[in-house]
């Protein structure tokens, strides 16, 4: 399913860390692109030689532009040719240039947007915060975006697929969720589960308050912890579709600083996210797999269903505001 939502937006092409001095090449809604990093900055490029199609992120920083590595064409950091190797004339005509795309960092990620907008990059609430030790973890996926989304928001396949880890079948608890739908955003609230009932709730987390579960456009997933004393663990997971059926995730994650520093931590716990991580993955690609076999999906919901309704409208443009709270087992 192609959101043309998500070509208005800005997407992360790579970490900071992954731009090193060489071109890197990426996919970006199944369009392929070559970033650069010269002294001053990044360049975002179609990744096709506009002469005879070579893959331009296979060529060379010269000059602080991008040499093709078929004939030797030279591209500025604005995507215009500058040089034609054997030419005579000068290089004047704007078919000659790379089409150009626009390009950021901050946050420790380089972001690219496809079409033009106004639209701002959501910011990690906690990241600037002294109070808290973040970080960043990265994944791949073979999954559409919205069953990512549905699987990284939605409490209820815990039991089953992460059981004993972050919940157990048989121990649920009564849990009221409310649901808030704005213009670019959708947010769950869940209150009365004083605790979840598996191992990572049991030994690393104080008696929960409440927890939020909250899409923002065009494709952030948001978890937050809060104890009486205010967020314990937030994740926020930035979705990039490389296409339609393939996704990256950076996640920055941030921890609440305490007697306990973060960083150890984040230490404890990388062991036991890992494995979650690792379970979430297995589910997405197995029903991927099924969804492809049969060609489509066909899927029926149900109440507790909550946020998948929310993702979809609002990815389809619908921004009607929405307010209900219902309660589930969880
Ligand atoms: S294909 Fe790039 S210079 Fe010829
Ligand atoms: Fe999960």
């Amino acid at each position: 399913m192609n959101y043309d939502i998500l070509k208005e937006h800005w997407l992360i092409a790579c970490s900071s860390k992954t731009l090193g001095t060489k071109p890197y090449a990426c996919e970006i809604l199944s369009t392929p692109i070559v970033l650069f990093r010269n002294q001053e900055k990044i360049t975002a490029l179609l990744d096709r030689c506009p002469h005879r199609n070579a893959p331009l992120s296979r060529g060379k920083i010269i000059n602080g532009g991008l040499e093709c590595p078929y004939h030797g064409w030279q591209f500025d950091t604005n995507g215009e040719c500058q040089k034609i190797p054997g030419l005579c004339n000068k290089v004047t005509a704007k078919s000659r240039d790379a089409t150009r795309f626009e390009v950021i960092e901050c946050q420790g990620f380089v972001w690219i947007k496809l079409s033009a907008s106004t639209h701002e990059i959501y910011q990690p609430p906690l990241l600037e915060n002294k109070n808290y030790h973040s970080f960043i973890w990265q994944a791949e996926v073979s999954a559409s975006l919205v069953n990512i989304l549905e699987n990284f928001l939605d409490g209820t396949h815990t039991h089953f697929v992460h059981s004993g880890l972050i919940r157990r079948e048989g121990e649920r608890q009564e849990v009221r969720a409310a649901i808030t739908r704005g213009s670019d955003r959708v947010e769950i609230r869940y209150t009365g589960e004083g605790k979840q009932s598996g191992f990572i709730s049991k030994w690393f987390e104080r008696s929960r308050r409440e927890s939020y579960g909250r899409f923002i456009l065009p494709s952030v997933a948001e978890i937050e912890y809060c104890s009486d004393s205010g967020s314990e663990l937030t994740i926020t997971a930035y979705i990039t579709s490389t296409s339609d059926a393939h996704h990256k995730i950076y996640a920055v994650i941030s921890i609440k600083q305490g007697i306990i520093p973060g960083v150890i931590k984040q230490w404890l716990l990388t062991p036991f996210f890992r494995k979650a991580l690792k379970q979430d993955i297995e589910i997405l690609e197995l029903q991927q797999k099924t969804i492809e076999q049969f060609g489509k999906e066909t899927f029926i919901s149900t109440e507790t269903d909550l946020i998948r309704p929310h993702i979809e409208s609002l990815l389809h443009g619908n921004n009607k505001k929405i307010e209900k709270t219902i309660t589930v087992m969880l």
